[in-house]
């Protein structure tokens, strides 16, 4: 490595053939600092301004911790939280700021040439490694098959089939999910309780005020002794009630709704994570994980984001008891929409069969 501090104009290595000219170091331009010592001293004291801001940033934050008695109204935690985080802020940037006004101004400024070294080993390690090889190889003794055939064999063999130990198992857990005409159906039947998650207590439509939401499960999930979590991951829903003026009902579901109650599958037609954040002002449900935005006052149709198709709604009546009931389970399949693309939707629910299974 070597400097070229006194470098003043461009260099040149000359021309080789089938080459063209180095064009060498930019020319070097001396900074005010370098040639003038009342500008040295000025650099100097800045740099030492933004060091000390720095030390007073820490001061602020460290005092703020202490000196500051918060309670817990949010706009005492605002108030400490906003002189705290100004004070670590102070003290980070004065030692970032300064650490490159420093670098910039003060500090020796030359330009640091390192030269390329061959990246081509010598013939010498060149020649030392295939003979490494061979001599592995030959020590090995599966040069010749016919010397070890038996080695040869059970160790080809033995890697052939190692692959197996993990795929199996892995393929073997897919289980029945190979059938993906079963993520077709839910749970839901027609006169099944809409009932609260977690508690599975059913719900009166009485109880859904116009604005409010509940998290949803069909009724008896909580008591299946296998595919519980299964069947909750596919048959959740929320129940959302929107004053009947606001709501635009979908044609040829007139009667899926009741006095603006609305209940939609909760996992989201993109990727399916649960949708289940609720815009009372705008009816609006986001998903959290792409930010997918449905209008629940029009058919949960996609208004924002990456899924492509409303979220399947429930269609839902009151019993004579007061409770919210299914009509039906949904009438096609919940989740994100591969359904089309595989071609499976006819296997799936058409609006003829939906629910009466
Ligand atoms: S899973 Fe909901 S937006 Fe992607």
């Amino acid at each position: 490595m070597s400097t070229t501090d006194d470098q003043t104009e461009p260099t040149s290595t000359g021309e080789s053939p089938g080459a063209f000219e180095d064009p060498g170091l930019p020319y070097h331009r001396p900074r005010k600092a370098d040639v003038d010592q009342k500008a040295d001293k000025k650099a100097e004291r800045q740099v030492a301004a933004m060091f000390a801001l720095s030390i007073v940033g820490t001061i602020v934050a460290v005092g703020g911790y202490f000196a500051i008695d918060m309670t817990e109204e949010i706009a005492s935690i605002r108030f400490t939280n906003m002189v705290i985080g100004l004070g670590i802020f102070l003290a980070m940037a004065g030692i970032g700021f300064g650490a490159i006004h420093w670098a910039k101004t003060l500090m020796r400024d030359h330009e640091m040439v390192e030269e390329r070294h061959e990246l081509r080993s010598s013939d010498e390690a060149r020649e030392g490694a295939i003979q490494n090889l061979k001599d592995g190889v030959e020590d090995s003794g599966i040069s010749g098959v016919k010397r070890r055939p038996l080695l040869v064999g059970t160790g080809l063999s033995a890697l052939l089939l190692a692959p197996l130990a993990a795929l199996v198992p892995q393929l073997g857990n897919m289980g029945g999910d190979w059938n993906t005409k079963k993520f077709a159906h839910t749970m839901w039947r027609q006169g099944m309780r809409l009932t609260r998650d977690p508690d599975g207590t059913p719900i009166r439509a009485a109880d859904v005020t116009i604005g409010s939401v509940f998290h949803v499960i069909p009724d008896g999930l909580n008591d299946l002794e296998h595919h519980m979590l299964e069947e909750k991951a596919k048959a959740v829903v929320l129940l959302i009630r929107l004053d009947p003026q606001d709501l635009k009902v979908q044609e040829g579901k007139e009667d899926w709704s009741f006095d603006g109650i609305v209940a939609y599958s909760k996992i989201c037609t993109h990727v399916g994570c649960p949708v289940a954040l609720y815009e009372q002002q705008t009816h609006h449900l986001l998903c959290p994980c792409h930010q997918s935005t449905f209008d629940v006052a029009d058919g949960a149709k996609v208004v924002f984001g990456p899924a492509k198709r409303p979220l399947p709604q429930l269609p839902i009546a009151v019993d004579d008891e007061g409770y919210i009931v299914a009509r039906s389970d949904f009438h096609e399949p919940i989740g994100p929409s591969y359904w089309n693309r595989l071609g499976q939707t006819s296997d799936g629910l058409s609006e003829s069969e939906g629910g009466d299974h």
